[in-house]
């Protein structure tokens, strides 16, 4: 099974995804985007890189080629193997983000993303749904806290542009209900890591 989470910036996917692959067992492959390959993870520090100015297509195209090194190199490989992957962001990220929030629009980033994964659709995605306002305030207790690595070039443009997202996500899941599951992301992690696990058992049974 294929498994991708999506949700704005800190609303907690990173967590929530090593929790559901230690529940799927130790086969189970974790991946996030982008990154994951040799190359992925040189293009994540570029992309993320506050100091990096990028044009939005650069951007588009710079994420679209991590995940077709993800895809081919990755995902492809373990699931023919019959293993579980479980992936930090996929498709819906760069519609959501560079689609919508940077305007590009989201026809070209689907037809791009097709051409990027090759076939290698998610079997489920679970959108983790928390309202921006409320992500921000996440974001501030982590740097007080001083677990945060520092503000990303994503994170640092504002609670408008998570709206952006935020909104980008909900017309994601209204287009694919067959395949998109929003669950509610406020809570404890605890909380929140059992709706996620009763989406992806209703889609394993
Ligand atoms: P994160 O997954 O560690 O939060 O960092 C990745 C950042 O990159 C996040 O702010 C979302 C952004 N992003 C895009 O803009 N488009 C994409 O396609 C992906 C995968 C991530």
């Amino acid at each position: 099974m294929f498994v991708t989470l999506e949700g704005i910036d800190r609303s907690g996917k990173t967590t929530q995804a090593a929790l559901l692959t230690e529940a799927l067992g130790p086969q189970t492959l974790l991946l996030r985007e982008p990154g994951g390959t040799d190359a992925g993870e040189r293009i994540r520090g570029l992309l993320k890189d506050p100091a990096t100015d990028l044009d939005p297509r650069t951007e588009l195209l710079l994420f679209c080629a991590a995940r077709a090194e993800l895809c081919v190199r990755l995902v492809r490989q373990a699931l023919d193997r019959g293993h579980d992957v479980v992936c930090d962001r996929f498709v819906d990220s760069t519609v959501a983000y560079q689609g919508a929030a940077r305007g590009i629009g989201t026809q070209l980033v689907e037809r791009l993303n097709e051409i990027a994964i090759a076939g290698c659709l998610p079997d489920v995605t679970v959108l983790l749904r928390i309202d921006p306002e409320g992500a921000e305030a996440r974001g501030q207790q982590r740097l007080a806290e001083g677990g945060a690595d520092g503000i990303d070039r994503f994170e640092g443009e504002g609670i408008e542009f998570q709206r952006l997202v935020a909104a980008a996500y909900d017309d994601l899941a209204l287009r694919h209900p067959e395949r998109i599951a929003v669950i509610d992301a406020e809570g404890n992690v605890a909380e929140v890591h059992a709706r996620v696990m009763e989406v992806v058992k209703r889609v394993a049974a």
